[in-house]
This record gives C-alpha cells, structure tokens and sequence, in this order.
C-alpha cells in the first residue's frame, strides 16, 4: 500500500509545489517509486518537470472529471522511479463540472484506487485554496504536510487549515493524520524567521518537522531548468534539507504517533 500524502496549505507562495517536487525526487533516491499529482489548475508542478498544462494530455483533469479514468492511466514518467499525473489547464473548470455530482469529493480516492498500487509513495499538490479539488486531496490521503513560509506572519492561515482538517477528518476521512508541519523559505540570521518557528513549536509541538527549509535561490531556479533541485544542484541547501525531510518522513511510520 503506497503512503498517501497531501502537501496542502491555502496560503500560496509558501512552497507546497516545491516541496513536493524535491520531497519526492528525495524520496525516489532512498530507493522508492513515487507518484506526484498535480492538483493546482495553474500546474507549477507540471511545468517544474517539463511538461506544459495548456497542451498535456490526458491529465489529471481526465481521472478527475471524465468518469473512470485510472490514474495511472494519465501518469507521464518523470524518472526511472518518479511519475507524474500531470495537471491541464482545463482543471480550471473541475470544480464547476463535478458541482452536482454525488461523489465529487471522492473522485480522486476512487481513481487512486485503481492501478496506484505499485508505488511506495503519492505526493498530491494542491491549489491555495480550501476548494473541491483540495478537498478531493485530503478525503483520499492518509497524511497531511503543511508547509508554513517562515518570512510571513504564518500562524493564522495555519490554524485555518486546521479546522477545515478536523472537519474532514470527523466527517470524512477519520483515517487522515497530520505528518508535520515543515518550516520553508527559512533563514536561520532572521530574528523573525526564529520568532515563527518557536511560535509553531508553541502550538503544535513535535508536529513541528525537524528538518527546515531554508531559503535558497537554487530551489527557485531549478524549475526554470525542468529539473528538482537535487538533479538540478545536488549539493544546494535546499536539495541537502529535502534529503534530510524524506528521511524524516521515511522514519514516521507508526500511525498513532503523532
Ligand atoms: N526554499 C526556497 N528557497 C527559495 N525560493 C523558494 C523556496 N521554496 C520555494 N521557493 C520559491 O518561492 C515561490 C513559491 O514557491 P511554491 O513552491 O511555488 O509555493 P506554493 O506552491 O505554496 O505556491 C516559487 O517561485 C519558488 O521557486
Ligand atoms: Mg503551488
């Protein structure tokens, strides 16, 4: 059974496509294979990977709307060990299309469901917002990722987040948990940067990851070269700390401890 993992946080700009784009890339060199999906219509994470949302087809749109499309019938590969469900800019219109379905909310479970099996891990992008396709994401996942900007009055967007969390969590998906919350864009010379994350480790303790992210300019240019920031400048910081976050996350794995 692959670990399901949602990268969600309705605040954008705070490093959820980076973060899955390089946490997964990490995670295919400890030796796993990796399924990313994009979930956010603008399609960062396509694009970060090569593969353009005006024009890609099929695409996440197809499992998604278009009525039993397994997902591993619109992956494209990435790697040897990485694939991707690719996002079109189509996916614009899916929340509008799937407004009057019945099972709108498990559209992406039930195509998940068929044909994911092989892969150790899925890693979901998800658009900031708290809409039906982010909602889609956390009925499906076993486990939730917050990344929280540390240059950015954070605590607020994160408490939202929260309770939109226990509401799915009570009434449909009991089994999603919260993986962590991981601190991105971090510089550890700011006085303000330090003040966030003792604030996080205030309210959510060991949830907390002990990994951060730290603000590097090689994360934001690897994109440009089609690449994750560890094929693209393996010794950067960023490609160093992503390493270090999939072993972290590698390393959580007794559901209750968190
Ligand atoms: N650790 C980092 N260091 C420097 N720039 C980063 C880092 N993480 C993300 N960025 C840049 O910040 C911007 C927002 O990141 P992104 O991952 O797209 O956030 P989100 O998906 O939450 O909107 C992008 O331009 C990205 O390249
Ligand atoms: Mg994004």
């Amino acid at each position: 059974m692959p670990r399901i993992i949602v990268i969600a946080n309705q605040k954008g700009g705070v490093g959820k496509t980076t973060t899955v784009a390089n946490l997964g890339i990490a995670l295919t060199k400890l030796g796993y294979q990796v399924a990313l999906i994009d979930l956010d219509p603008q399609g960062a994470l396509t694009v970060t990977f090569g593969l353009d949302p005006y024009t890609i087809k099929p695409s996440i749109y197809d499992a998604l709307v278009a009525n039993d499309y397994p997902l591993d019938g619109v992956l494209k590969t990435i790697q040897p060990s990485a694939q991707i469900a690719p996002a079109n800019t189509e996916l614009i219109a899916a929340e509008y299309r799937l407004l009057k379905e019945p099972d709108r909310t498990f559209r992406l479970k039930n195509s998940i469901a068929r044909g994911m099996q092989s892969f150790d891990y899925i890693l979901i992008d998800t658009p900031p917002s708290l809409g039906l396709l982010t909602i889609n994401a956390l009925v499906c996942a076993h486990e939730l990722l917050i990344p929280v900007a540390t240059d950015y009055l954070a605590m607020r967007g994160v408490r939202a987040l929260m309770e939109s969390v226990w509401f799915i969590r009570e009434r449909i998906n009991p089994e999603l948990r919260l993986l962590g919350l991981v601190p991105t864009l971090y510089r550890k010379d700011s006085a303000h940067a330090n003040t966030v994350v003792s604030e996080l480790r205030k309210v959510f303790k060991q949830r907390v990851t002990r990994t951060f992210i730290p603000q590097d300019d090689a994360a934001s240019a690897a994109p440009a070269a089609r690449k994750s920031v560890l094929d693209y400048q393996p010794a950067a910081p960023t490609a160093l700390a992503y390493l270090q976050l999939a072993q972290e996350v590698d390393h959580v794995r007794q559901p209750n401890t968190r």
